[in-house]
């Protein structure tokens, strides 16, 4: 039991219980003891299943309903006190109004399960950096996924102390046990009716309805991003959907490098990938949220708020990304992958023989051409940090790192580049607000869909994306010539045939490299349309094997295409409208100017 004389905390666990009505409550407490004592309650009431110990100690695997496989979106709310706070990305309603509708479908909705208070700390606990947040639970599985990848424990509440400084997370599965005894169900959940709320001017949260990911480990998408965006605005810092990395040459030179990439579109790829290029080190620092604070020599620098990757898992194998399979190589949980006959787990492309038979994601049987896949797309590895064995020394430095390049970039079979760079600050503020990417599987509804996603942040801005990219173009000006370069990035072009024209993965590292030497004013680089291009032989491509009409088409800048896509911009800023800085409407007519003369 967690001892605390926190008024403003004890007043909000009781309003919480009064509500839900839990037959027990548990302050957890972050240990060992804990996460095992909860691992094998899931596994005795069938929500678990223990993984092989020869094969993967301590490692649990967990299949969701298939009404709850993802982040959704359109049950996603800011609810500020104005609308117009919200922007016309973000579902709104008045807090008043939503709150009552929650407080129904709260009312009771605990009963026969426990609720859990999961004091957790986004950033080392005690670090100036860290934010504390607090979520109230009925989910032993997010209480266990907390664990992984948040500071969870009693140190937490020491730290804060009296402190009013907290975030309010209340979270239900909203699937109470009423009635007489009946049997809970594997992963319980409210398929109907699901709410994923934030407020962001009382800094809280209220999910309901749903266990799955970024909708109730709410330290991440909520906390750390949507809560946290709204935090940066107001205090001149920024919260964003990026991994960092540290890239380090063969001559021992360091430069720290961050990138926002829709989900599902390579962050945690790039984050811990090993390097083609002989005698280049990547190592990760973070692979999904970064907040970024100017540091006393005027430059950004990048914390890691985390302490554990929820990655996605199918594609991830020894070829693609052998640091992640070994971070969950252990002490893991995996979520909708397969199940093989020995007692570990299995997902699309993990190996390069598929088993002859499986248990699927659905817990159905399994078998190679049975024309179903075997792990949800959306399948997830939920992994501790501390076990890549490429996380950086530095990774949970207080200070953060220094960050030299903000790349951008997302799933384009078409019209974009494999790398192009902004000309300054204010047209890379541009790049990122007309960010476009294809929509993967790690959100419900319309796959492969061509969106617009500025910054990868329109699932997670807290506020109106026009004061948004406002806020960008502010930081630029605070920053000046101190700022990071911004590059746009691509590695998901096609050919005709469907296939990619870029090898990916390692091979990436080519254009990390020149993007270093762009940073240190080594690499040429070629002014085109709409940005800088490598100059003839400026990306290293010794070694590679790709024909010179597939580079030619990798690089291909269609102006036709461009064209259009100037109109789309046209019509998707024109949303903001005079919201949207002026700054961003010269940065489109310039290049629609480029492009006529081009
Ligand atoms: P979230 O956790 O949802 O925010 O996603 P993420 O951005 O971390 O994406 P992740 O790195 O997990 O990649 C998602 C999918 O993209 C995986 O199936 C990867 O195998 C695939 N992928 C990543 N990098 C590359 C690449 O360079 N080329 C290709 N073709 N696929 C890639
Ligand atoms: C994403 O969707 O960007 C994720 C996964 O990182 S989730 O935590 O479910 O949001
Ligand atoms: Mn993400």
């Amino acid at each position: 039991m967690t001892k605390t004389t926190n008024k403003k905390l004890l007043e909000w666990v009781d309003e919480v219980s009064a509500m839900c009505k839990p037959d027990e409550i548990v302050w957890c407490d972050g240990s060992k003891d804990e996460y095992d004592r909860l691992s094998k309650l899931m596994v005795d009431s069938g929500t678990y299943i223990r993984l092989n110990d020869d094969i993967r100690p301590n490692s649990f695997i967990c299949r969701s309903d298939p009404a709850d496989v993802a982040r959704v979106e359109d049950r996603t709310y800011i609810c500020c006190e104005s609308k117009e706070d919200a922007g016309p990305t973000n579902n709104w309603t008045a807090p008043a109004e939503i709150k009552e509708t929650l407080r129904g479908l709260y009312d009771g909705c605990m009963q026969g399960r426990t609720m859990f208070v999961i004091p957790y700390s986004m950033g080392p606990i005690g670090s100036p950096i860290a934010k504390i947040g607090f979520e109230i639970t009925d989910s032993p599985y997010v209480v266990c996924n907390m664990h992984i990848m948040a500071r969870v424990g009693t140190k937490v509440v020491e730290v804060l102390g009296d402190s009013e400084d907290f975030v309010r997370g209340i979270h239900s599965i909203g699937s109470p046990l009423t009635g007489e005894k009946q049997p809970d169900q594997p992963w319980p959940c409210n398929a109907e009716n699901k709410y994923i709320t934030h407020y962001p001017e009382t800094r809280e949260i209220w999910s309901y309805g749903s266990g799955y990911g970024g909708n109730a480990l709410l330290g991440k998408k909520c906390h750390a991003l949507r809560i946290a965006s709204v935090q940066a605005r107001d205090e001149g810092w920024m919260a964003e959907h990026m991994l960092v990395l540290k890239l380090t040459s063969p001559d021992g030179d360091v430069k720290y490098v961050a990138a926002a990439f829709p989900s599902a579109c390579g962050k945690t790829n790039l984050a811990m990938m090993n390097p083609t290029l002989k005698g280049w080190k990547v190592e990760t620092i973070g692979d999904d949220i970064a907040w970024m604070k100017f540091g006393e020599d005027g430059r950004l620098y990048a914390i890691n708020p985390e302490a554990g990757f929820f990655g996605v898992a199918p594609g991830t194998s020894d070829y693609s990304n052998p640091n992640a399979m070994i971070s969950a190589a252990k002490n893991s949980i995996f979520t909708n992958v397969a199940l093989t006959p020995e007692g570990d787990v299995w997902w699309e492309d993990m190996k390069e023989d598929e088993p002859e038979h499986l248990v699927d994601w659905l817990r159905r049987p399994w078998a190679p051409g049975c024309g179903r896949t075997a792990a949800h797309p959306n399948a997830r590895f939920t992994a501790p940090a501390s076990q890549c064995p490429v996380i950086a020394d530095e990774w949970e430095d207080p200070a953060g790192v220094p960050i030299s390049a903000i790349l951008f970039g997302g799933r384009r079979a078409t019209t974009q580049p494999l790398v192009i760079e902004a000309a300054n600050w204010q047209h890379g503020t541009f790049l990122g607000a007309s960010m476009a990417s294809e929509k993967t599987a790690a959100a419900a509804g319309g796959l492969g869909q061509l969106r617009f996603d500025p910054m990868a942040m329109l699932p997670f801005c807290g506020y109106h994306m026009g004061d948004y990219f406002a806020h960008w173009i502010k930081m630029g000006e605070k920053g000046g010539d101190k700022m990071p370069k911004v590059f746009y990035v691509n590695w998901f072009r096609k050919n005709t045939n469907g296939k990619w024209l870029w090898p990916g993965f390692g091979e990436n590292s080519r254009v990390l490299k020149y993007i270093f030497e762009r940073c240190n004013g080594t690499a040429e680089a070629r002014e085109g349309p709409i940005g800088l291009m490598p100059a003839d032989g400026a990306l290293d491509l010794s070694g590679l094997d790709i024909p010179a009409e597939d580079m030619a088409e990798l690089m291909k800048v269609d102006t036709a295409e461009w064209k259009a896509v100037v109109d789309a911009i046209r019509e998707h800023f024109a949303k903001f409208g005079d919201k949207l800085p002026a700054e961003l409407n010269d940065e489109l007519n310039a290049l629609e100017a480029r492009l006529q003369n081009a």
